[in-house]
């Protein structure tokens, strides 16, 4: 006779559980993000981030002017794992990024929304200090008053449909009992600027209004509005490389990668010493080379050779952008924070050589750029002739522009850099020519 299968339900300890859950390895700026991925995601095109220093009485605020949510739907978004439908192009992933994302910097998280202007503004909360005590999953309707003003405020002033999240009791965040210390204030405004420049960085796409079928997104930080920094530098002397696209399977799901490398220019190529500083980006020039990997148009990685090479100061001027559909999420091991992937191993030797290509154009550019400055700096000086970076053989290949003189290897390297591939072998064939013609010999 078959026994009938006896389960027993058991259900985690809250309180022990939850504590774990907030160190799956966010930090602040990344924290911010992700609850900035789901303002965008439910249709904000403006998105006000206040960051407010009161010592231990700290909070953070993101809001929006999104689609918002029904009560109902409200106390779902809180849930550890909500429901939902994932589509093509969601930002969302694990159903949890709003509850993790927030407890990894602060201890109560406090949500409003409407989506409805005509409706009333409900707000719940994670209050960590009351799962403690009862040690069960329960969130609270938020009915203190003041605490209401200040969450609902946002929602109050633009009358219109949206979503707050709020942070407060900031235990992982700011831990200095004088707020107004010198330490204290020099750690927040280091907080403010990284903030700034992570969600410059992953968002430009929607900053900038690049994204098909979008309104430009305005996010704003206490206030100021935030620039998009684009780590392609397209309004600089930038040559992009031909883009390839490879469509690829794993594990019964089909995506696209779509690779677009491209060649930044040099220092003395940028219109200013401040536009190179920029370009540099938060971790600077050489830490910024490599991928910079995007998973539906949000930047998940920025800078990094994936293992593939290691960054090199000669190597610095190749970054390539890798734009993946949400289908590869396994195949990109994309993890919870959305800090990190990996490359698809199966595909791990077609990047390698296509990296290997455009990092020698790359280290071509620097290269030739460094002998430039080096050759024009010292042409006032042409009697020392020892310190001439170029051998006597090839300044008889010389050929002469309006400011600089180029080698006429180097004019070829650079007018092919410039070309499209259809025009490349066409201009290969005129330097040959030019070659024959004057007797010189391709070295
Ligand atoms: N700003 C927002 N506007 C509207 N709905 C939201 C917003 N933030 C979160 N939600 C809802 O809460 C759910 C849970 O969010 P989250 O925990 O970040 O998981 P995920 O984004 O992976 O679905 C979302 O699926 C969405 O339905
Ligand atoms: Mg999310």
């Amino acid at each position: 006779m078959k026994s009938a299968v006896e389960a027993i339900e058991l259900i985690p300890s809250a309180k022990r559980l939850i504590r774990s859950l907030r160190d799956v390895g966010y930090d602040f700026s990344a924290a911010v993000a992700d609850i900035v991925d789901n303002s965008i995601e439910w249709g904000a095109t403006s998105i006000d981030i206040n960051v407010e220093y009161r010592g231990r009485n700290s909070w953070v605020r993101v809001a929006d002017n999104g689609k918002g949510m029904s009560e109902d739907q409200l106390v779902e978004a809180m849930r550890f794992g909500s429901e939902r439908a994932y589509s093509e192009d969601a930002l969302g992933k694990f159903g949890l990024g709003l509850k993790t994302a927030s407890l990894s910097q602060c201890s109560f998280v406090a949500v409003a929304s409407r989506n409805d202007a005509k409706n009333k503004i409900e707000g719940f909360c994670w209050d960590l200090d009351h799962i403690a005590h009862v040690d069960k999953w329960e969130i609270l309707k938020l009915t203190d008053k003041k605490m209401q003003t200040i969450v609902f405020e946002p929602l109050i002033k633009n009358k219109s449909t949206g979503t707050v999240v709020f942070w407060w009791k900031l235990d992982r965040f700011l831990e200095y009992k004088h707020s107004h210390s010198v330490a204290a204030s020099t750690r927040i405004l280091n907080m403010d600027r990284e903030l700034e420049e992570h969600l410059a960085m992953v968002f430009h796409r929607f900053l900038s209004g690049y994204v098909q079928g979008r309104e430009k997104v305005k996010i704003s930080l206490n206030g100021n509005p935030i620039e998009p920094w684009d780590p392609f530098v397209r309004k600089e002397k930038t040559v992009p490389l031909e883009p390839r696209r490879l469509t690829i399977e794993y594990e019964g799901a089909t995506g696209n990668i779509l690779a677009e490398p491209y060649i930044l220019p040099s220092q003395q190529e940028f219109s200013s010493m401040d536009a190179f500083n920029k370009a540099g980006g938060p971790t600077g020039w050489n830490q910024q080379q490599g991928f910079y990997i995007y998973r539906a148009n949000r930047l998940i990685q920025s800078g990094g050779w994936c293992k593939l090479r290691t960054q090199d100061e000669h190597t610095k001027l190749a970054r390539i952008a890798l734009s993946f559909s949400p289908t590869l999420d396994d195949a990109f091991k994309l993890n919870v924070s959305k800090m990190q992937v990996q490359l698809p191993s199966s595909e791990r030797e077609y990047f390698d050589s296509m990296v290997k290509e455009v990092v020698k154009i790359a280290r071509e550019r620097y290269d030739r750029k460094e002998r430039k400055s080096f050759r024009s700096s010292d042409a006032s000086s042409r009697s020392s002739k020892k310190d001439m970076p170029i051998s006597e053989s090839r300044v008889s290949s010389v050929v002469n522009t309006a400011q600089q003189t180029w080698t006429l290897d180097e004019l070829e390297k650079e007018v092919l850099a410039m070309a499209k591939a259809y025009q490349k072998p066409m201009l290969r064939k005129i330097f040959e020519r030019i070659r024959e013609k004057f007797g010189m010999t391709n070295e």
